[in-house]
């Protein structure tokens, strides 16, 4: 077997990229399966015809890695890869229309706007933004429409407060999504598919410090307590476990997903978004997950990889 990991990339999630990719890379080495890791570059295309793997396996977060893009030049260079399509990586990887695709399905989901960052400018912040408020009641978090870890993503507590937040956002996006500020209980639920058609993995629940799961609190050790099994009701976790597979086929997906949700105090389960790349750093959720379902790790990644070009 010789498998390339593809770590780093061109996003701001560049570093978390490097970790998950070394998680990946570590356990598939100790399996004795032959593995390089490289970032990707405009080199990518030649090296992948010059000295093709047998499989690549894409752990890069954000732009390009999750939007489809990288995955659009492995189909170019006929490369076999573990994960979703670039088509279904578009879908997931745009919030609004991730969100839109499951509520047709019948999710729940937060209500909220998407606004552009040109807007924003030409009619003038203050007035938008208490229409804004009014309309959809605050507490409010405000993050890129596209985009990942938490970077430019913020809770607004007040409509003083979401002019700031949207010129944080739109340093990383040129459109925002503005959304009520769903309360409850914040799980993320994996789902694996090694064949046997898409499982999913044993919900995770996330209790930050501060109570915001910020770029900090995801990739400081000790920073946000993890829960899993969830400290649900089961009814509460197939509901979770049931909208996370809906996510993972309605979006198109393949291989692996995670789908990120709030469970309200009265048992509502609310879809944020589902994660085409999810974190498989030490402090990622995905890890705890397959852990927690007795699934090794390195086992996993090797399947992956072994069903990309079966
Ligand atoms: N975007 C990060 C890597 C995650 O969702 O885990
Ligand atoms: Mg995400």
């Amino acid at each position: 077997d010789r498998v390339l990991v593809l770590a780093g990339g061109l996003s701001p999630e560049h570093e978390v990229s490097l970790n998950s990719g070394r998680s990946v890379a570590e356990a598939l080495r100790r399996l004795d399966v032959e593995v390089q890791v490289t970032d990707v570059d405009s080199g990518l295309l030649d090296r992948l015809a010059q000295d093709p793997p047998q499989v690549v396996f894409p752990v890069l977060h954000g732009a390009a890695g999750e939007d489809g893009a990288i995955r659009e030049v492995l189909e170019l260079a006929g490369v076999p890869y573990v994960g979703a399509r670039p088509q279904a990586c578009r879908l997931a990887y745009s919030k609004p229309t991730a969100k839109a695709l499951l509520a047709d399905r019948g999710v729940n989901v937060p209500r909220g706007a998407t606004l552009p960052k040109s807007l924003f400018h030409d009619l003038g912040a203050p007035a938008l933004l208490e229409r804004l408020a009014d309309r959809l009641g605050l507490p409010l978090f405000v993050k890129p429409d596209r985009g990942g870890s938490a970077f430019g993503a913020a809770p607004v507590a007040s409509s003083q407060d979401l002019s700031a937040a949207l010129v944080s956002c739109f340093a990383y996006s040129d459109s925002a999504l503005i959304e009520e500020q769903v309360r409850g209980t914040e799980l993320a639920v994996g789902v694996l598919d090694t064949g046997q058609g898409p499982q999913a993995l044993p919900a995770v629940e996330i209790v930050p410090d501060g109570g915001v799961y910020d770029y900090a609190a995801r990739y400081t050790a000790g920073r946000t307590e993890f829960f899993c099994p969830a400290r649900l009701d089961g009814a509460t976790l197939e509901a979770a476990a049931e909208v996370a597979l809906t996510a993972h086929r309605t979006l198109g997906l393949r291989d692996f997903s995670r789908t990120d949700l709030i469970v309200r105090p009265d048992g509502e389960v609310v879809f944020l978004e589902t994660n085409v790349a999810p974190g498989l750093t030490d402090t990622s959720t995905f890890p705890m997950a397959t852990a927690a379902a007795g699934t090794d790790f390195a086992v996993l990644c090797r399947e992956l990889a072994q069903q990309a070009y079966l």
